[in-house]
């Protein structure tokens, strides 16, 4: 199980001839064992791995994920296991030096090599080094490794139970299931979370090494910081886009040097294959245990990097060699891009108030000097076990993002940092990542040792990751300006200013300097929702004067980026009640997933909505302790969905009591996907309004296990209604209803987030729902020509329902179909491109429409690997194409509308199929109507 892409290049003899004596041995992979005194288990262990994986694999427990696991399995968490690696032969007794190399441990560890003490961890997300050089030398026969971790649930309850520990006013921390997560340093969702379960896992979860050297100056590679920005970049300020491009390389290494060395770089064109740059470094400097050097490329040399649909993603391979007079020591590639990236938090101008947007600052990104509007969602960790997942998996969700027409995730704060290979996948695919530092939804120790500790973690984490040009932001963390204190404030006012104080300790004054050190390219926020800030002065003890509300107050100013949820159903659609910003970084609603995700976690007989193993996972609200269930806050989750759908739906009556469930946990997700379109589509809207809105990130992108979240893809990579939906509403050009039901005022906006002007024709047709034409279309002009600026929005068309003649609101649809000419906002290519879409508007909500059965027909195409779907009698609304276990992908559009008499042809991009090809028996296809019908 290779997962991370590791620095082993160093130590290939093959790829490297001239590196001297030096002895690297890989311990991952099987030949552990893991045991429990305690409980008297002993299984085989892998690495990397975590106990939960290896018990699953020695058959003592079930799939985790199966049933009420998440509750039965308690009992891992609260033990303690130890890995012990089979007897190390071989080693060359000549070594000068031996390190064990530990790429990341969850979390409390005390390692002992051949039976000596080396050491204690206590931070899942470092990386840690061990001399054992002494240890090996006494050491008679064959050395093991030995691993003992320690429960993190216990240990972070002792760490609670000392008086000495910091304390916080009373409803103010978040827990979830395992509390007092606050005081270490592991995945903060570990403990349970209102998407999650509370497996709470322990093991080896990342790479190990022995590491040993031979000659005098032998080097081993750690990590690397190689950071590429405009010559005189500084993180708060707009890039100068005339300048230069410096490039910093700077590594992380093992071993001694013993004369100054000299570093020499390659940068190859990955595309073309040339080399763009040649020759030594500059400025070379070591310290401490690193070594950097620079060299700068000229300003219009490189091509530069894109995000998706904005231009190339073009890459360069960076090789830089680390040498001494006679030899190379040692070298290192990193794949990287040439971009910048920029949250612009500045004032606005006069020049910008004279365009009309409103007073404040702005808050949004910039890409190579450019705005634009960021599309997407928040990325939460795809698995309760890192270890399992694989390549493969991330692979088909980032084609399932670009497929999505989403530029941008939000790498969310309780996760753990992530591995390389996604970054990876990101800077292919042209994926911005806006990542953030591990902790959420609490206030954070600020003791020394918990200080240090949290730095080290940003720096290794902040270095690793700095090349990839995907990377887009730092944030500090998650709600915990826009939450966490506004809640201090509230529970215990006296103790604010000293909250807010250890707030501004940790997130400002520790880990501001800490980014800016390691990174000249890269923004960095303390918390995810803010106001931005007043002032940054690097010499001042806080370094960042954060906005807070100063300001905010005033009619019609904006400053920040806005989260927000609202639960009571009612007021879903009132648009007037979103929040207005210049960004939306959370909004979203819980649904179901569907029903054969369900059947990969849950047994046959626990298939009805309200089953107590289908109420248990459903974590919204979370039980807020691990002492087992609580149906009265399970409930309340279940009933939001519930009266969502009935509020606007048609409710789900089925005889089949399986066939009912399918059927609700559908409509539960067509409330969610209605609902997250209304908004994106008036945060998209904004973008031509005074407050200049640029980005929409839902939450949330993905699914941690088969449960009602906010998910727009399931656990196992299966689209639910969201995902299509917010594909087709991130589409370039967009033309949307904007509905006031209390007053009846209807106004149609088309909005383009192209870097020039569009223009095209909308077409308004008023039909009943036998797809007849309503009578002088309603008095709706039956088509509006339009002009669209940059980025911007235009109102095509507005009326009142009153003022239309529609025989009944009941009966009728207006269907409005767009087509726009105008370049794609991409910086390499100038074509015109022609852009459709189709959206509708009902007078009613669709539980008052009065549906008929459009008779769908569904066709397969074996030859050309289509189906073809057509309403035969009725409008179809809300089309669903459906396939079966056992394959992933999507099909190339969903969820749509169908008029009598049309057809759709489209393909299933399957990306991996586990049925030979079967599935395609299984694709069915229903509309809004199924859900009204016994059957
Ligand atoms: C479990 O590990 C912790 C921390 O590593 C240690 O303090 C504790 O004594 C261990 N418990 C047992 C029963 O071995
Ligand atoms: C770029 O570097 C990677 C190793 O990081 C290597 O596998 C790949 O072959 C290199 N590509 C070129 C074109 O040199
Ligand atoms: C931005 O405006 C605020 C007033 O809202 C002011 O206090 C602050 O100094 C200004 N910042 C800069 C960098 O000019
Ligand atoms: C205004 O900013 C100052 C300095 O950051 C802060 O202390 C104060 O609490 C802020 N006031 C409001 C109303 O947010
Ligand atoms: C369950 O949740 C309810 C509502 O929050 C709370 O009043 C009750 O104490 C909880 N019960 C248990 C056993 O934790
Ligand atoms: C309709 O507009 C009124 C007045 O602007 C507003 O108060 C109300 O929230 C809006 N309702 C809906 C459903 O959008």
């Amino acid at each position: 199980m290779h997962l991370w892409s590791q620095l082993v290049l160093a130590v290939l003899p093959s790829v490297l001839p001239t590196t001297l004596g030096q002895h690297v041995l890989y311990l991952s992979g099987d030949g552990w064992t893991v045991s429990s005194k305690a409980l008297n288990i002993s299984v085989p262990g892998n690495v990397p791995s975590q106990v939960h994986l290896d018990l699953l694999d020695a058959n003592v427990i079930d799939e985790p994920y199966h049933g009420l696991n998440d509750f039965n399995l308690r009992w891992i968490a609260e033990n303690n296991w130890t890995y012990t690696s089979k007897p190390i032969d071989g080693l060359p007794s000549t070594s000068k030096s031996s390190w064990l190399v530990f790429n990341g441990l969850d979390t409390f560890t005390t390692i002992e090599f051949c039976g000596q003490f080396i050491g204690t961890t206590n931070n899942q997300f470092r990386q840690y080094t061990f001399d054992i050089s002494n240890a090996l030398k006494h050491c008679n026969g064959s050395p093991t490794v030995s691993l003992e971790f320690g429960s993190a649930t216990k240990i972070a309850n002792a760490i609670a139970a000392d008086p000495n520990s910091q304390k916080w006013p009373s409803g103010v921390q978040g827990t979830f299931e395992f509390p007092n997560r606050w005081y270490i340093r592991k995945e903060q969702s570990d403990f349970g979370w209102d998407w999650g379960p509370a497996f709470s896992p322990a093991g080896p979860w990342q790479n190990i090494y022995l590491v040993q050297s031979e000659g005098e100056e032998d080097i081993y590679i750690l990590n690397t910081g190689f950071d590429i920005y405009r010559k005189g970049q500084i993180n708060h300020l707009a890039p100068d886009q005339s300048q230069p491009w410096v490039v910093n390389a700077s590594i992380d290494y093992l071993g001694s040097l013993l004369r100054p060395p000299s570093m020499s770089i390659e940068i190859k064109d990955l595309e073309s294959g040339k080399v763009l740059k040649s020759g030594s470094l500059d400025n070379v400097i070591v310290s401490g245990q690193t070594i950097t050097g620079t060299t700068i490329v000229d300003a219009d040399t490189p091509s530069l990097w894109w995000p998706t649909g904005m231009g190339k993603q073009s890459l360069y391979n960076v090789t830089v060699t680390i040498q001494n007079a006679d030899d190379d020591l040692a070298s290192v590639t990193r794949r990287t891009g040439f971009r910048t990236i920029f949250l612009n938090r500045s004032n606005i101008t006069d020049t910008q108030l004279a365009r009309g947007i409103a007073p404040g600052a702005n808050w949004h990104f910039e890409i190579n000097g450019r705005e634009f509007y960021a599309k997407g969602s928040n990325l939460i960790p795809p698995d309760a076990f890192w270890p399992r997942v694989t390549e493969a998996k991330m692979q088909r969700l980032f084609d399932a993002v670009v497929a999505g027409n989403q530029n941008m995730l939000r790498v969310w704060a309780s996760s753990a940092y992530l591995p390389d290979f996604m970054y990876d996948l990101a800077d292919e695919r042209g994926v911005l990542l806006w990542s953030e530092f591990q902790f959420s939804d609490a206030l954070y120790p600020t003791d020394h040792p918990f200080l240090d500790n949290v730095a080290a973690e940003v720096i290794y984490n902040v270095r690793r990751v700095n090349h990839h040009p995907s990377l887009a932001l730092w944030a500090g963390g998650n709600e915990i300006e826009s939450l966490e204190l506004p809640s201090a404030k509230q529970h215990n006012p006296p103790s604010y200013p000293r909250l807010v104080g250890d707030y501004e300790h940790l997130f400002i004054s520790l880990i501001l300097p800490l980014v800016y050190e390691n990174s000249r390219s890269i923004s960095y926020m303390p918390s995810s929702t803010n106001n931005g800030f007043l002032e940054v002065n690097l010499s001042a003890p806080v370094p960042m004067t954060e906005r807070y509300d100063n300001g905010t107050e005033e009619k019609g100013h904006y400053h920040g980026d806005t989260d927000y949820y609202n639960y009571d159903s009612r007021v879903a659609f009132d648009f007037i009640s979103y929040p207005v910003g210049r960004f939306a970084n959370e909004f979203g609603y819980h649904s179901m997933p569907s029903l054969q995700t369900w059947r990969q976690a849950v047994d046959d007989e626990d298939l009805h909505f309200n089953s107590s193993t289908i109420m248990l996972r459903n974590h919204h609200y979370p039980a807020g302790s691990p002492d087992t269930h609580n149906y009265t806050r399970s409930a309340l989750g279940m009933a939001e969905m519930t009266l969502a759908v009935e509020q606007y739906y048609p409710i789900p009556n089925k005889q089949d009591s399986v066939a009912n469930f399918s059927a609700w946990c559908h409509a539960t997700q067509l409330f969610q996907a209605d609902m997250y379109k209304s908004e994106i589509q008036f945060y998209r809207r904004g973008s031509g309004m005074p407050e200049r809105q640029l980005g929409a990130l839902y939450w949330q992108l993905e699914d941690i296990w088969q449960a009602p979240t906010w998910a727009g893809i399931e656990y196992d990579g299966r689209w639910k209604v969201l995902h299509y939906v917010a594909r087709d509403i991130f589409q370039p050009v967009i033309v949307s209803p904007f509905w006031n039901y209390t007053t009846g005022d209807l106004a149609v906006y088309v909005t383009s987030d192209l870097w020039e002007m569009a223009r095209g024709t909308v077409r308004f047709t008023w039909i009943d729902l036998s797809g007849k034409p309503i009578s002088r279309n309603s008095g709706t002009p039956l088509t509006k020509q339009f002009s669209v600026g940059a980025l911007n929005t235009t109102r095509i068309y507005e009326t009142n329902l009153e003022q239309l003649t529609l025989p009944d609101t009941k009966d009728a649809v207006l269907v409005i179909d767009l087509t726009a000419r105008g370049c794609l906002p991409n910086a390499d290519n100038k074509t015109i491109t022609t852009f459709t879409h189709r959206n509708q508007f009902m007078p009613v909500f669709p539980k008052d429409l009065a549906l008929k059965n459009p008779e769908l027909k569904l066709s397969h195409d074996a030859l050309a690997g289509t189906f073809t779907v057509e309403a035969q009698r009725a409008v179809s609304l809300y089309t669903w194409l459906d396939y079966p276990a056992g394959v992933v992908g999507y099909f190339e559009d969903n969820s749509f509308s169908l008029l009598p008499g049309e057809k759709r042809t489209l393909r299933f991009v399957v990306q991996k199929d586990e049925t030979g090809g079967k599935w395609v028996d299984g694709v069915t296809v229903r509309s809004l109507w199924d859900q009204t019908t016994k059957f």
